[in-house]
């Protein structure tokens, strides 16, 4: 009897090989910190619809969808035809495009609090810029921010991840950004009230509208209510962090879905149709912060200065407002929650068959998996409803089941997962969706058998 890693090193000889030679590269042989995974991760070949194969050739059903940026999964036609058009064209004008304007022109029409646009290359630069605006346009200084909720890695949101940590996750921030930072728990009103009861100098707060780490910790849609009338109040600028969200939950994203309007938005990956690209969108008034007056001590001394190779490059235009044409209407949303809906019930019934503790929950296409731990049993098989809690958060899967759980996912044919969760598209089907299914049973089997449940 074999185990599930020594399963997991007989599938994958080839990814092995190249990742002693990453490691002379990389550090961990990696270039993202997802992606380190013991005792190598998978090395990818080529990718169609829901699918790509590894170097070793095997087929996997993909519910990593390129960290969300895959609505309409790997190279879609529509998007194909865009990219390839565009780069015969040119990649880089130095000069400004109708494109850029097409594309922002989507934003605007989809996005409830979008009345201008500023463009960007990735997720970390836009949350960046919402940060800084934010300040600039108060003049204050500090960030309110909520456990586990992520929001790139510049310096002025990483750090501390946890209200009760006293050391921050990561050295090489200055101590002053740090000193900069509230963390509060999520969902807890109570908190916030006294926050922005207390502290005058709170510039903004941001916060993952549909809750942490892609609604894994799911929101309170109270507590987004609450943030908006009090953030208000205090005339403190909400942003919402819309990167993953934005496009996925619906056409308008979250703030269309809860029906609460940001001051700043921050967009990324669905934006650019699968290549680098993000944006800032919201209020007028805040975003002209960036813009150039006939006022010499303003331009100097009161503007916030914006530059960026990249920003609005051509071709993530070209295949952003493909991506955004196509998803417009809100069926691709649609079709990916109903796949989302259709694992997490069939994952929930396996579980409970099993004996196995756990859970599955999705928020639109965005479903987590507890393994191994207990916790609510989901409403319709899906859904994590919030019980009001102030602060609580959800159990989750531990460091040693999640390990085995991706490889034994990976060794049945179940698919490449994001930890315990992912991401589902508008090209998953429902064949893709019982394949998974078939394989998380034996997956699970094997688990419990070597002792990781
Ligand atoms: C909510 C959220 N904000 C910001 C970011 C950072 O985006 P990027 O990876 O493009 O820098 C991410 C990335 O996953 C994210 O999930």
């Amino acid at each position: 009897m074999t185990t599930i890693l020594e399963r997991y090193r007989a599938l994958h000889p080839r990814s092995a090989e190249l990742h002693k030679q990453a490691e002379r590269s990389f550090p961990n042989g990696v270039t993202h910190d997802l992606r380190h995974f013991a005792p190598f991760p998978i090395y990818v070949d080529h990718a169609l619809g829901a699918r790509k194969w590894d170097v070793d050739g095997n087929e996997i059903i993909d519910y990593m969808m390129g960290h969300g940026a895959l609505l309409l999964g790997h190279a879609h036609p529509t998007l194909v035809r865009a990219v390839t058009r565009q780069i015969a064209r040119g990649t880089h004008y130095g000069a400004s495009t109708e494109l850029e304007m097409e594309w922002a022109g989507w934003i605007s029409k989809l996005v409830p609090s979008a009345q201008k646009v500023r463009f960007h290359s990735s997720g970390t630069e836009a949350t960046m810029m919402a940060v800084r605006l934010a300040r600039a346009y108060t003049g204050r200084n500090k960030l309110v921010r909520f456990a586990l909720n992520f929001h790139g890695w510049n310096d002025s949101v990483v750090g501390y991840v946890l209200p009760e940590e006293t050391l921050p996750r990561s050295p090489g921030v200055p101590p002053a950004y740090l000193g900069e930072q509230i963390v509060l728990p999520q969902n807890d009103i109570g908190a916030l009230a006294v926050t922005l009861g207390e502290e005058k100098d709170v510039a903004a707060v941001i916060v993952e509208p549909t809750g942490a780490s892609f609604s894994t910790v799911p929101i309170d849609p109270e507590f987004l209510a609450f943030m908006r009338e009090r953030t208000a109040r205090e005339g403190v600028v909400l942003i919402f962090d819309e990167v993953v969200t934005g496009f996925r939950v619906g056409p308008g994203g979250a703030q269309e879905h809860f029906g609460v309007k940001p001051d700043l938005t921050t967009l990324g990956k669905i934006l650019a149709g699968g290549l680098p690209g993000a944006a800032i969108a919201g209020r007028a008034d805040i975003l002209d912060c960036i813009e150039f007056r006939r006022d010499a001590e303003w331009n100097l001394h009161g503007r916030v200065a914006h530059q960026g190779t990249f920003n609005a490059n051509p071709l993530s235009a070209a295949a952003g407002v493909a991506m955004l044409e196509t998803i417009s209407d809100g069926k691709a949303q649609a079709h990916a929650e109903e796949m989302a809906k259709r694992l997490c019930r069939g994952a929930n019934r396996i579980m409970r068959k099993l004996g196995v503790k756990g859970c599955a929950y999705t928020f639109s296409s965005m479903f987590h998996m507890s393994i191994g731990v207990d916790c609510p049993e989901p409403a319709d098989g899906w859904e994590w409803r919030w019980d009001g809690a102030p602060g609580a958060s959800v159990p989750m899967t531990s460091p040693k089941a999640t390990s085995a759980f991706r490889q034994a996912m990976l060794n049945s044919g179940g698919g490449d997962f994001m930890r315990t969760g992912g991401l589902t598209s508008a090209v998953h089907d429902e064949k893709d969706i019982d394949e998974t299914l078939a394989a998380l049973e034996p997956a699970l089997a094997d688990m419990r058998q070597e002792s990781s449940l």
